[in-house]
């Protein structure tokens, strides 16, 4: 399976934007994250495109938790992007890198007060207001400064997560937002509406993560105008904006085959037209905040193959020099990926072997994967690692994080530097008493 710009060069390797694969390795290190630049932008246009094709009014924001740095908010800032950030940290990253604020919405079930006064303090264009605790602390931070809070409400439509197992973070059992079901939606809106200095501009929602189909965002899309009919009719109040959140899955392995982003975008809006016909209400402005289908199929990791560990007639050990400290979603979720081997990318897989990290614990990256003989020296390429990968990495074992290079068209150029030694002991303190 080759993606994005990978294609296998004359020499046999694997190559990315350009770049031989082999050589990234050699120039840059082992373990490596690769991101293709090429992927990014078409897939940001496409998301565009079809969005924009599909309902004029209509924004597309990429979630930062997904992969962020402070180039990868350049490229979304050119794309003409929006960014969905969670965190202090995520804000940062883009006020650093220059991203213009008002197109910032700002997450997370529970912000900080400081949070919440950056997010203020810097003109971030949407607070997304996930409990009424929040929407109180922010009204009187707004109204201390004198302005007004623009916000959107995160609701959960209520989805029977028995019937509709893909959805996880839309259902009434959620530490996120005020649930449709149990009243608190609605009775969060009647106090947004009451708060002087908070305007309401519209809903959120999000429904889950790697969804293969599009049957959760349709669920969402059914009820979303139900309950904007059910609070507009109770407040008199319209309702402008709705974001949908973000979810549609990619193709870590050759069977999975989520939809085009523009049979989703069909799909979806084909819904909503409808359902908002049916309320007799115009479709408000729609927004959407990918992540993973934005970057995840962009990256790929680079190792470098150590010891083999044959256990006759049980199986075949192959260790690499990272593991859950630069990928924790094998072990977090039993993510599965597709790899191969970069130095022989032409070479049929003919060995079935398991691909181990060098952590100290059982933190195996792919079971029973077939690889091209692999040896040790080896280059190995994990492939569909661009998301939640480097943005969920850690020091485990006090592994330095590996760097980050963005290839693009035969030239590859570092934009997180590889962590050194001494960064892993930079933050640590030894109390005088220790000392002697
Ligand atoms: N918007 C909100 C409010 C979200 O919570 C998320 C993801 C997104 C957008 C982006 O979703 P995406 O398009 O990337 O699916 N660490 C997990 C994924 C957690 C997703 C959390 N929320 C993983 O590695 O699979």
């Amino acid at each position: 399976m080759l993606l994005g710009t990978q294609r296998i060069n004359a020499a046999g390797h694997l190559e990315i934007g350009g770049c031989d694969a082999v050589e990234l390795a050699r120039k840059f290190g082992t373990p490596l994250y690769a991101m293709d630049e090429a992927s990014i932008r078409e897939r940001c246009r496409a998301y565009r495109r079809a969005f924009e094709r599909n309902h004029a009014n209509s924004e597309v924001l990429f979630a930062g938790k997904a992969f962020l740095t402070t180039a990868m908010c350049r490229l979304i800032d050119q794309e003409g992007l929006g960014l969905d950030v969670a965190s202090a940290g995520e804000l940062h990253t883009a006020l650093t890198a220059g991203f213009p604020p008002d197109r910032v919405c700002m997450h997370g079930n529970f912000k900080s007060l400081r949070e919440l006064e950056m997010a203020l303090d810097n003109g971030v264009g949407r607070t997304i207001v996930d409990s009424i605790a929040e929407l109180n602390a922010l009204n009187s931070l707004a109204a201390e400064r004198g302005g007004t809070a623009n916000i959107l409400l995160r609701v959960t439509p209520a989805v029977d997560p028995h019937t509709h197992k893909y959805i996880q973070t839309g259902k009434i059992d959620t530490k996120f937002g005020l649930g449709i079901d149990t009243g608190q939606a609605l009775q969060g809106v009647k106090i947004a509406l009451e708060c002087a200095n908070v305007r309401l501009r519209g809903l959120h929602c999000h429904v889950g993560s790697q969804l293969l189909d599009t049957e959760a965002f349709e669920l969402a899309a059914n009820m979303m105008p139900q309950f904007i009919r059910q609070a507009t009719a109770s407040t008199g109040c319209p309702i402008d904006e709705l974001n949908l959140g973000g979810g549609l899955g990619i193709r870590y392995l050759e069977r999975h085959d989520p939809p085009s982003i523009d049979a989703f975008a069909e799909t979806l809006f084909a819904r909503l037209t409808e359902n908002f016909g049916e309320i007799k209400q115009p479709l408000p402005k729609i927004m959407i905040e990918p992540g993973r289908s934005i970057v995840g199929e962009a990256g790929t990791t680079l190792y470098t193959v150590g010891p083999i560990k044959r256990i006759p007639n049980v199986r075949t050990y192959i260790s690499v020099d990272g593991g859950l400290s630069d990928n924790p979603r094998p072990a977090l979720y039993e993510a599965e990926y597709s790899a191969m081997i970069a130095n022989r990318a032409e070479q049929i897989p003919d060995v079935t072997v398991t691909v181990a990290g060098k952590h100290c614990e059982t933190d195996n990256l792919i079971m029973d994967i077939a690889l091209a003989s692999p040896q040790t020296g080896d280059i190995l390429a994990v492939q569909c690692t661009g998301a939640y990968n480097y943005a969920m990495a850690s020091n485990y074992n006090r592994f330095t994080k590996p760097a980050v290079i963005l290839v693009h068209d035969g030239d590859a150029e570092v934009i997180v530097r590889r962590e050194t030694l001494d960064d892993l002991t930079a933050h640590d303190v030894i109390p005088d008493r220790l000392r002697d």
